[in-house]
């Protein structure tokens, strides 16, 4: 990523996507934003630019005339964000319906592949970009969101088989794994009591969700040179979710001191 280029933030209009196109235009950086109800994030300054087009990234032709157009108009692309997503639906096996299955295999890791490739490609021949794509610590757990997971975790080896495909022509393609993150459609969901804060928190060894802007700080990271040695990760950005989730098994987690 330089700053003679655009920076592609799928899903920016809301969320964590939004969260990053925002940061990244704070820093300087020209963002073009796409979503399928494309909106101005909130607190986005004039560097933000919103591509006014639906764009679905579970759709191929969507997603490759999307980016050509969007190149044409905006310039080459050396950063891209891959944020956008749908969450997982509950169930057990036996009641998952096929429909939310394939909405959430196609948007999570579909959409994921169709741009990083779409935009992948073209980086590779400019010899020069950087890549984020956003999965979850739900693709490294347990849990009965069953497609979401399986999407996920596809999403974490996409991203370690992009990094070898494209180490060698300049592009880096890493993942983020946020942990339960208080976006606007979380703290809905909270405030409805259709969630439980405690009970998305009590297993993070820090004992609380991760803001946006948390994540947004690792991807901008993982975008800029400051990483330059480092593609084909999968950084946790989750308050310690995983190191924590584990501890009920044994005496729980500490509640602010140390057992002895
Ligand atoms: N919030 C969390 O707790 C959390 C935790 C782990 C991972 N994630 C992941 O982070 C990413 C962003 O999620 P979020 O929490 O910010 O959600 P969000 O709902 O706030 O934002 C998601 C954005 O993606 C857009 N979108 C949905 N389907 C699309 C499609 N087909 N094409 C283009 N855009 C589409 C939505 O319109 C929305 O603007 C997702 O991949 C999600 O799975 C979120």
């Amino acid at each position: 990523m330089t700053n003679d280029g655009i920076i592609l933030v799928t899903g920016g209009s809301r969320g964590i996507g939004a969260a990053t196109a925002v940061m990244l235009a704070e820093r300087g950086h020209r963002v073009v934003v796409v979503d399928i109800v494309p909106e101005t994030p909130a607190g986005a300054n004039a560097s933000v630019l919103v591509w006014p087009e639906s764009f679905d990234v579970a759709r191929e032709e969507s997603v490759t005339s999307g980016v050509a157009a969007i190149e044409e108009k905006y310039g080459p692309i050396t950063g891209l964000v891959n944020a956008a997503g749908v969450f997982g639906k509950m169930h057990s096996l036996e009641r998952i319906r096929m429909e939310n299955w394939d909405r959430e295999v196609n948007i999570d890791l579909r959409g994921t592949f169709l741009v990083a490739r779409a935009v992948g490609v073209r980086m590779a021949a400019r010899r020069h970009g950087a890549i984020v794509n956003v999965a979850s610590v739900a693709g490294m757990t347990s849990g009965p969101i069953h497609a979401y997971t399986a999407a996920k975790a596809g999403v974490i080896q996409l991203t370690l088989s992009m990094a070898g495909e494209w180490g060698r022509a300049g592009v880096r393609v890493n993942a983020v794994s946020p942990g339960f993150t208080r976006t606007v459609a979380l703290q809905a969901g909270i405030d409805s009591d259709a969630m439980s804060e405690e009970r998305l928190s009590r297993n993070a060894a820090m004992g609380r969700l991760v803001q946006p802007s948390e994540v947004a700080e690792a991807i901008v990271w993982l975008l800029s040179p400051m990483s330059s040695a480092i593609t084909g990760i999968n950084l946790p950005v989750d308050a310690g979710f995983l190191a924590g989730s584990t501890w009920d098994s044994y005496w729980g987690l500490p509640n602010g001191g140390s057992k002895s």
